[in-house]
């Protein structure tokens, strides 16, 4: 079990134990030492949700929870892989073929990967194995599948000896998620896990596709994740039917993108749509103004400030855009409950929703007991065991030494 409170001093044991492991599983496997090791990490979103495809801006953080890659040449075409969350579905994929969907499902992140570059001229790419290690909750809403795509490009970089532009590897990591695992999603999780930094935010134009760093120093706010266990499946057509929702509002109000769009604009043509896409429209033009704002008070060291914002971007989801759940409702209700007075700043659902995890700002002092709370009151509510962790903001995507 991974240690659950995450202090924010620079040994990460969490991070030095995933490495420590995926060596040994590499040479217990292969016989010898890696090549390249790569690494990416999940992330968590404090606002501004389901707009990324929407022109919007959303705030995300790299998490302590990281898709780890070992790879070396094996002088084939063939790439060999094998992940240690399933032992007993090794993927063997060729590289001077065209890249399909195929099985083991769980490779199809890779594969898509291994497309990317060959749509960008790399082809084939030299036969390696590799293994692939994590420590992400998977199915949480943390992204766990863009940390597999954006560790798996950072391989290639490495085995290939390029490095591509940072912009145009997060992109090719989302055309493999839209391409291979069937989720029309947006730009947010794939750049955040490239452009993630220690101790920041990352503000996300998601219209101009440029992400910019913003200071989260202050060591007296913690961030605590709270993963329902209730999971989702973003390619089930939910997701994809939110998107096209937002598609009719925009076309009936006739703009270029959302990012013109007041509430002025949208109540003008109110009569014009159906009374679900009204609020799907009035979703994303408050939650893109809540993360502007959100971002500015971060900026301005006053993190502690965004905790209403926070309330009322899980509203608009819950009621608006309707990607809520009872169990994600009840850790929030929860965390709202503690209150300010029990050290809780802020607390909403983060990512794609239908299940997955919360995003809680908590005083540092009351982490242990806020975490502490919510997982027995949770739990007694729901009958569901729920995994709760702090985090710090981590660094994105890299190589590192062995
Ligand atoms: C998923 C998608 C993202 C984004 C979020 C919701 O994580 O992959 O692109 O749309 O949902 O904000």
């Amino acid at each position: 079990m991974y240690q659950q409170h995450d202090t924010m001093s620079d040994d990460n044991p969490i991070f030095d134990q995933l490495k420590k492991e995926l060596l040994e599983h590499f040479e217990k496997i292969h016989g010898m030492e890696p090549f390249i090791i790569a690494v990416a990490p999940a992330r968590v979103n404090l606002i501004g949700e389901h707009i990324d495809y929407c022109d919007g801006f959303v705030l995300p953080a790299g998490i302590n929870r990281h898709v780890v890659i070992a790879a070396a040449p094996n002088g084939t075409s063939e790439a060999n892989l094998h992940s240690t969350m399933l032992p007993d579905q090794p993927a063997t994929v060729m590289l001077d073929e065209p890249q399909t969907p195929g099985q083991p499902k769980w490779a199809d992140y890779i594969r898509g990967v291994f497309d990317g570059f060959c749509d960008k001229g790399f082809w084939p790419l030299p036969g390696f194995d590799a293994v692939i290690h994590a420590n992400i909750p998977l199915g949480a809403g943390l992204s766990s599948s863009a940390a597999i795509e954006v560790a798996a490009a950072t391989m290639v970089e490495g085995l290939l000896g390029i490095e591509i532009n940072p912009k145009n590897k997060a992109l090719l990591c989302q055309r493999a998620e839209r391409k291979f695992a069937g989720v029309p999603c947006g730009i947010m999780d794939q750049f955040a896990s490239v452009f993630a930094k220690n101790d920041h935010f990352v503000l996300i134009d998601c219209r101009s596709e440029e992400a910019q760093p913003i200071p989260f120093t202050d060591k007296s706010i913690s961030m605590v994740i709270a993963d329902t266990n209730v999971h989702h499946e973003l390619s089930d057509g939910a997701y994809a039917n939110r998107r096209k929702q937002t598609e009719i509002a925009l076309s009936i109000i006739g703009k270029e993108s959302w990012r013109e769009v007041t509430m002025d604009d949208l109540d003008a043509v109110k009569e014009e749509m159906n009374e679900v896409v009204y609020r799907r429209a009035r979703h994303v033009i408050t939650e893109i103004d809540r993360t502007q704002q959100a971002a500015i008070a971060v900026s301005q060291g006053k993190t502690g400030e965004v905790g209403e914002m926070m309330a009322a971007s899980h509203r608009s989801l819950r009621d608006d855009f309707e990607v809520s759940c009872k169990e994600l409702d009840a850790m929030v209700e929860i965390a709202w409950d503690i209150g300010i007075d029990g050290g809780v700043l802020g607390s909403r659902m983060t990512g794609g929703g239908f299940g997955g995890s919360t995003i809680t700002l908590v005083r540092t002092e009351k982490v242990e007991e806020v975490m502490a709370e919510m997982r027995s009151r949770y739990q007694e509510q729901t009958g569901i065991k729920p995994q709760i962790f702090s985090t710090r903001a981590v660094d994105g995507a890299r190589q590192e030494e062995r």
